[in-house]
């Protein structure tokens, strides 16, 4: 899938196009229950002197046009060889539980799907699943403020 993707950046499938193009080879997924939480981590990433940003793709402000939503950071951080030290680039996705069920749901049946099935369409589908999550989302986080003891609001 790393020579497809060079393929789809017009690149040729070498070691070399590998490490200078393709920003994720490595990656972590945390899942957060809030939206705050999310941002909350980002700017603590921010803060961290060990690690660079490289990109910041927020699908959250802005989903995909099939109803993708997380937050996409690539970092680099330091990988310490023998004798030398190397900067490599991580993808990690910050998404909240609501999310995270949209998106394993969504990426198990784009797979599972044998073909078109005539009365559905699936993309339609996914994306109006993909506002009715972010609202329920919305109406829970609400409800966890107002439940937050005074001090901590
Ligand atoms: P590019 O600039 O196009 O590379 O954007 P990106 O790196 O932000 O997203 P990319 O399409 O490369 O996807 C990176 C990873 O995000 C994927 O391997 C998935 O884990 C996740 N992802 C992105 N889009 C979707 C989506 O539509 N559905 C699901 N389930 N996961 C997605
Ligand atoms: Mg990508």
């Amino acid at each position: 899938s790393i020579f497809e993707k060079l393929g789809r950046y017009g690149k040729e499938p070498t070691l070399a196009n590998m490490e200078k193009y393709i920003m994720d080879i490595a990656g972590v997924r945390v899942i957060c229950s809030y939206i705050h939480d999310v941002y909350n981590l980002l700017e603590l990433l921010r803060k961290q002197d060990d690690l660079t940003i490289v990109t910041v793709k927020d699908y959250i402000a802005d989903p995909k046009p099939n109803g993708y939503r997380s937050l996409h950071v690539i970092v680099r951080i330091p990988v310490y060889f023998l004798d030398n030290k190397e900067f490599i680039p991580v993808e990690v996705q910050l998404r909240t539980i609501a999310m995270d069920f949209w998106a394993s749901l969504e990426h198990d049946l784009k797979y599972k799907t044998v073909s078109e099935v005539p009365g559905i369409d699936s993309n339609d589908e996914l994306k109006d699943c993909s506002r009715i999550i972010e609202d329920v989302e919305a109406r829970m986080q609400i409800l966890a403020r107002a439940l937050e003891p005074e001090g901590e609001k």
